[in-house]
């Protein structure tokens, strides 16, 4: 089973998607969130569903004592990464290999790197004319967004779409697939 550890960084309506179906997905539980500061909304979350809660702070993460040990309490074996903004350290992507896996906003390899995030994405692949944009869940490496791809899903992109609107339709894939394709995944550590 899936001991499952999500890093989230904002409202965390992805988070709130996972902690649902894992409710009844007996495969997976979410065990932890964790999160760079105690303001973040997904932190009310993770305290509405009374789940453990770990805040970082940045030096700390850089070199891991702390979050290693916590993860340990926790008997985490999975990482699943929901709009977390931080570069992971080579010390998480080697324990967790194969075990933590990230969603981006948009079909990689475009539009992926460092500072390519959230209604920046967006914007990018809105000023590029594209016809379609999406989602891709891949594995996580010590690079940003540069991990082996597991799954994509598209939707079209109208001339009347908007940062706010296309953001919602990236949303709602999202919540449709993140869940499922975590379950669907095993577990690499030991
Ligand atoms: C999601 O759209 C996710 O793909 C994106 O942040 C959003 C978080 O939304 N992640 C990235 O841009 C990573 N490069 P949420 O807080 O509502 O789950």
């Amino acid at each position: 089973m899936k001991r499952i550890a999500v890093f989230a960084s904002g409202s965390g309506t992805n988070t709130e998607a996972i902690i649902h179906h894992f409710k009844s997905d007996l495969t997976g539980d979410v065990a932890l969130i964790v999160s760079t500061k105690i303001e973040n909304y997904v932190i009310t979350r993770a305290k509405n569903h009374d789940i453990a809660f770990h805040i970082l702070d940045k030096q700390g993460f850089k070199e891991g004592v702390d979050l290693l040990k916590v993860l340990n309490l926790h008997d985490i074996n999975f990482i699943v990464l929901a709009g977390f903004m931080w570069l992971i350290p080579t010390y998480l992507t080697r324990k967790f290999q194969g075990s933590i896996v990230n969603i981006h906003p948009a079909l990689l390899p475009k539009y992926g790197g460092k500072g390519m995030y959230g209604k920046h994405v967006h914007q990018a692949v809105l000023d590029a004319n594209e016809a379609e944009s999406g989602i891709t869940i891949h594995h996580v490496n010590d690079k940003y967004d540069d991990g082996q791809i597991i799954f994509q899903a598209t939707c079209n992109v109208d001339i009347s779409d908007t940062v706010e609107s296309l953001a919602d339709k990236i949303h709602l894939l999202e919540h449709a697939h993140y869940a499922k394709i975590i379950s669907e995944l095993q577990t690499g550590v030991s």
